[in-house]
């Protein structure tokens, strides 16, 4: 019987919080995947680490002083190391010849070139950066459907949303349902969110992710990021995308069909599962975290989220309904905003207040090409930036 051969993987995002994920994955997987170039932005050193223990030729380092740093200590690499420099460099790796799918977590939208010099290639794209979807969705969908490749979602919940759905007609998709753990203020009382703190928000009560992320997570901005997603990756109407709280993240999500049956995917809050599913799709095999214990006593809570409690998700469900450039404003003025935040230069319920402003004063545009979803993307970040500076 003939040995299949193993996927070889590039991955983007490295050093990050689903880089570190990814390599646990691989490392359980020897058999079945192999790691051929990683990337990241200035962490070289980790990279490095990364790359002797994985044996990765090809590291892409975005930052140039952090790519000059690594060259002057190549010996901290296995040797023979190539290495790769800023945007291009990436795009390149995505290009590999020897790479059979790529995997894009690179916090916000750096990662659209390179996703779609993967798609350009004709090799499988696996998903994490949902941001990218949000400011050019149309046209990286309409890439991928061009060059028939596969994209598949890394995000839980559309991971998730993916499993249940495979094998069914779209027009038997009556919605979709993605849960939510409602972040680090899910439980807090109104009048204490003013006060809220980065350190706060940083407080996960399920995951360990990215500042970013954690931070969309208790705005909720991360779940209207995520219907925005789920509306273009599995062309639906917004009408059709809904979110729920669910505090035990443990049923990713739902896919209510015509006939009233939901179909729900469950697993323990480990973003191995859906990276697993990703890079190894179609195949299944044992994962590297355990499955739910379903002997142990657990429940299984839901509830409505409330968009006056979350104004970023009535936000965003109001930017589905406006259609056009308006979810790239809201993904633009929320980056924009969180760092803003982080740097405690604004307070939290000022990243809601911020996102408004911007989305009042950007006219709603329906760019014909990337160059000009570029181009919006970068109005929107010197619009909200101004608001910023001049508060
Ligand atoms: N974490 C999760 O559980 C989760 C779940 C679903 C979706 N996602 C999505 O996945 C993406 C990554 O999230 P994360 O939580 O893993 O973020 P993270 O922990 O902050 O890691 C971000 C990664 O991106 C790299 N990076 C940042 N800017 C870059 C650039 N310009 N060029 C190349 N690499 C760059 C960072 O490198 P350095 O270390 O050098 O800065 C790091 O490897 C986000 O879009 C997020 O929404 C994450």
């Amino acid at each position: 019987m003939s040995v299949p051969a193993r996927k070889r993987v590039v991955l983007l995002g490295a050093t990050g919080s689903i880089g570190t994920s990814t390599l646990r994955v691989i490392a359980a997987h020897p058999d079945k995947l192999e790691l051929v170039a990683i990337a990241a932005c200035t962490n070289w050193e980790k990279l490095a680490a990364i790359a002797q223990e994985f044996a990765v030729p090809r590291v892409g380092i975005f930052d140039a002083s952090s790519h000059d740093a690594a060259r002057r200590s190549l010996d901290a690499f296995p040797a023979g190391t190539t290495l790769y420099r800023g945007i291009e460099g990436l795009e390149q790796l995505a290009q590999l010849p020897e790479a059979d799918i790529v995997l894009v977590a690179v916090v916000g939208t750096t990662g659209l070139r390179p996703a779609l010099a993967t798609i350009a290639a004709g090799k499988d794209l696996a998903l994490a950066s949902k941001e990218i979807l949000v400011l050019a969705g149309k046209f990286v969908m309409a890439e991928a459907r061009r060059q028939r490749v596969r994209l598949l979602p890394v995000d839980s919940e559309h991971n998730a949303v993916f499993q249940c759905i495979e094998g069914h007609a779209t027009s038997d998709v009556a919605r979709v349902i993605l849960t939510a753990s409602g972040g680090a203020f899910r439980d807090w009382p109104d009048e204490r969110l003013a006060l809220a703190t980065p350190a706060d928000a940083l407080r996960h009560p399920n995951w360990s992710m990215g500042p970013k992320i954690t931070v969309d997570s208790a705005t909720l901005a991360n779940k209207g990021l995520e219907l925005i997603e789920a509306q273009c990756l599995f062309g639906l109407r917004p009408e059709q995308c809904h979110a729920v709280l669910h505090p035990q993240s443990i049923v990713h999500s739902l896919v209510e069909f015509t006939d009233g049956a939901l179909l729900a995917q469950l697993c323990p809050p480990s973003m191995t599962f859906p990276i697993q599913h990703a890079l190894l799709y179609p195949q299944r095999a044992p994962g590297a975290d355990q499955p739910l214990d379903l002997n142990r006593l657990f429940s299984l809570e839901f509830r409505p989220c409330e968009p006056q409690r979350f104004p970023m998700l009535r936000l965003a469900r109001e930017v589905m309904e406006a259609g056009r450039a308006a979810p790239a404003i809201y993904n633009a003025a929320n980056e924009i905003a969180v760092a803003a935040f982080l740097e405690e230069r604004i307070p939290f319920l000022g990243i809601p207040r911020l996102v408004e402003q911007t989305l009042q004063t950007v006219p709603i545009c329906d760019p014909a090409s990337l160059d000009e979803v570029l181009a919006l993307d970068a109005e929107t970040r010197r619009v909200a930036t101004q608001f910023l500076n001049t508060r």
